[in-house]
């Protein structure tokens, strides 16, 4: 019996080695190979697919493994290592690899958020763009660069929706919009997947972190969600379903618990609607140690416990808790586990080590590192990545259109060590991206403003945040001052209950106002919308610049001196309170709407419940006339198509890009919808006094929801459509749909 396996084993080992199993084209159906490498499997070499450690030079949470990882690889006993970060060690890992018994090879991943080693803007910057087309290009980018660095697999893009700026990792996705989180999703899967990986430039993507991770109360990371199922329906899945649509190959589940039931244990979730309802057939990975946690959570006794409820609940691999490794065996050895689960996660790992064409060739990741320092390629990668820098910048304010830049300018004050910082525009989630390779806001301006004497000021102390004594600024031009969060405070971990720029900087602002003449420009930089009541009103233009990445500096230039003429939109509501957190603009009516000078009410007593900016604002340096959005017809059958068209004309002095946003209510529903939901953008480019109309199309589909039981719907009645340039800047019309 025993030479019959290991000579199967041969014979299979030949096959998937000769190039017989052409592995890379991901729609071909790999079951026959899948189930013949199973057959060979010991329950310990089938656990160990299961199992995934970082590197043990670098953690990215808490370090729990104490394993020597080397030597686990090299005896089957481990699926997939992360934090790998150059092709001489993935293939040092592949080679021990090799070394086991049944030669499975490994999958690398790593955290590629925004970039490999071009670092673009952080997610929520991008998404600021409104430019799918591009945020897909990012992501093929990034893609490439990743896969010529070994790695096959990236954990993004995150489709968490965020509505609360307290929450650090609001910056790691798209913002507070379903309808707009999904397209984001969809595009950057699609990016970072292409149409096969062939060609090997293309890494499997990961939608994380199902689910509502970004629904954590009050916006500590870690904690609960609390939601309604509704809510859950509506808001917090689309995007992960719209990723899987997309054809994700994998998904991470999350450390929070969703209704009293830990993300990385829930069945609901993970194996019967993401597996069984959308028919996901790729892998769900756990997050860092969110298995273990099972037990910190109060949901199981011990890790053994823990690591059977994630594996019923359909958690495939298990990143770092040990969980599945120290009590997989002994479950299923014990009656307590049916092989059958196992089995199944085991396949649905090996079919993407086969898509991926692993094993066909375990190295074949490894063959296009000269690219990495190719100039040729660098600066192509580079030149995308200022585009997207460029178009994630957003305009919040500019009186007296002091921007862009007077050409007659000559001396400007360019005031804050954040205008130095190269580091700090990376932000957070860095992949290997270093900051020798970024433009810092003041080379960005020396470059494009050779003629114009720049004066740098310190202004404040960067750690500390202790003011510094300012020169005379009266003799400038013009002052440019940066104020913000640096790059470590957000991302994971860094929830605040403080978001407003911090008070000294606030005041330097003002200080500069008050003791000037020239106008104030503001660049505001951050992970997260924050809150400014005190030095909004003294800065003449503000621009939201987010973490833009290596080339941070030139795009901040191109936009201050107008070679591009800003068109980013917040993809997050800014609060002007922090008070007022969680804020979005799709909330409910309520039985009280929000009225001015009402006191009973939907609000409070001490503010206003209207945010500081919208979601969906941003200004341009001309202007934008929309109009009211028009459909083809007042009355709808279920199955039509709603073709709906909108007149937008530029009415300023310079060419601009504008993106026209489409809303809608459902004014009647057998349960509340939002007052306002976003469900059409279009980018439309027009030069001064041109106009153009543009057409959306809606399927009577698009019109649907969750509604009782988590089913969806499409009721009719009256609907109301909105178009404008921001969430509070809109013209509406109404149609009716009929049974
Ligand atoms: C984060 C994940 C990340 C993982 C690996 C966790 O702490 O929540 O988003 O992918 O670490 O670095």
């Amino acid at each position: 019996m025993k030479s019959l396996i290991i000579l199967l084993f041969l014979i299979l080992n030949s096959l998937f080695f000769s190039g017989y199993t052409k592995g890379q084209d991901k729609k071909r159906d790999f079951s026959v190979e899948v189930d013949s490498v199973l057959r060979l499997m010991t329950l310990e070499e089938k656990v160990g697919q299961m199992i995934q450690y970082s590197n043990n030079r670098l953690n990215t949470g808490p370090a729990i493994n104490t394993n020597n990882v080397t030597e686990e690889v090299r005896t089957g006993r481990v699926g997939s290592v992360f934090n790998v970060l150059s092709v001489e060690h993935t293939r040092q890992y592949q080679d021990l690899a090799m070394q086991s018994r049944l030669k499975i090879p490994l999958l690398f991943g790593l955290d590629v958020v925004h970039g490999m080693k071009t670092t673009f803007p952080i997610p929520l910057a991008e998404a600021a763009s409104f430019d799918l087309a591009l945020m897909e290009k990012a992501a093929e980018i990034s893609a490439a660069e990743t896969s010529a660095y070994g790695i096959h697999w990236s954990f993004a893009p995150m489709v968490d929706i965020s509505r609360d700026a307290r929450w650090g990792r609001v910056m790691e996705g798209a913002g507070e919009d379903p309808w707009y989180g999904s397209q984001v999703a969809k595009a950057r899967v699609k990016g970072f997947q292409g149409d096969s990986y062939e060609d090997r430039k293309t890494i499997m993507a990961c939608a994380k972190h199902f689910a509502a991770y970004g629904a954590v109360v009050a916006g500590k990371d870690y904690s609960e969600a609390d939601i309604s199922e509704n809510t859950l329906h509506n808001i917090y899945l689309p995007p992960f379903k719209a990723a899987v649509d997309a054809g994700v190959a994998t998904l991470m589940n999350g450390f929070n618990e969703i209704n009293g039931i830990p993300a990385t244990a829930h069945k609901g979730l993970q194996r019967e609607l993401l597996k069984q309802e959308w028919g996901f057939d790729g892998f769900v990975v756990s997050d860092w140690g969110s298995v273990s946690e099972i037990a910190t959570h109060g949901m199981a006794k011990d890790n053994k416990e823990a690591a059977k409820l994630a594996v019923l609940a359909g958690c495939d691999m298990d990143m770092e808790s040990m969980s599945y490794e120290r009590n997989l065996v002994d479950l299923v050895n014990e009656g307590q586990l049916d092989i059958r689960f196992i089995n199944d996660a085991v396949k649905r790992i090996l079919t993407k080590k086969f898509e991926l064409g692993l094993f066909d060739d375990p190295y074949g990741y490894t063959y296009r590192s000269n690219e990495i320092d190719d100039e040729n390629i660098v600066s192509s990668y580079r030149t995308v990545a200022r585009d997207i820098a460029v178009k994630s910048i957003v305009l919040l304010k500019n009186q007296q259109e002091v921007l862009p830049i007077n050409p007659n300018v000559q001396k400007i004050a360019l005031v804050g060590p954040l205008n130095k910082s190269r580091k700090d525009m990376l932000g957070s989630w860095v992949a290997v991206g270093t900051e020798d390779g970024v433009i810092s806001v003041y080379e960005g301006l020396r470059t494009a403003l050779p003629d114009v004497e720049i004066t740098y000021i310190e202004g404040y102390d960067l750690e500390t945040n202790e003011l510094k004594t300012l020169p005379e600024t009266d003799h400038f031009d013009l002052v440019i001052v940066a104020v913000g969060e640096r790059a470590q405070e957000s991302g994971e971990a860094k929830s605040k209950v403080d978001i407003n720029v911090h008070k000294n900087q606030q005041q330097l602002v003002k200080t500069l106002k008050e003791e000037s003449t020239s106008p104030v420009v503001t660049l505001l930089m951050g992970g997260r919308p924050l809150v400014f009541s005190d030095m909004e009103p003294l800065s003449d233009a503000i621009l939201m610049t987010w973490w833009l990445g290596t080339e941070a500096g030139n795009a901040i230039a191109d936009v201050l001196t107008g070679k591009h003429n800003p068109s980013g939109k917040l993809p997050m509501t800014f609060p002007k309170y922090i008070g007022q957190c969680p804020i979005y603009y799709g909330h409910k009516n309520t039985g009280r709407p929000w009225q001015p000078d009402n006191r009973y009410v939907t609000g409070y007593m001490d503010e206003t419940v209207l945010p500081a900016y919208p979601f969906g604002f941003g200004l341009s340096y001309t202007d934008f006339e929309i109009g009211k959005p028009k459909t083809d017809r007042e009355t709808y059958e279920m199955g039509d198509t709603v073709q709906v068209t909108v007149d937008v004309k530029n009415t300023g002095t310079r060419l601009g890009t504008e993106t026209v946003q489409l809303y809608l209510r459902d004014m009647v529903s057998s349960v509340t919808r939002p007052v306002l939901e976003l469900c059409g953008i279009q980018q439309v480019a027009l030069s001064c006094g041109e106009e153009k109309r543009i057409t959306f199309t809606l399927t009577t589909n698009d019109l649907g929801f969750y509604a009782a039981e988590n089913k969806f719907v499409v009721e009719p009645g009256q609907f109301k459509l909105f178009a404008g340039n921001s969430s509070d800047n809109l013209e509406s019309s109404s149609f009716e749909l009929i049974d």
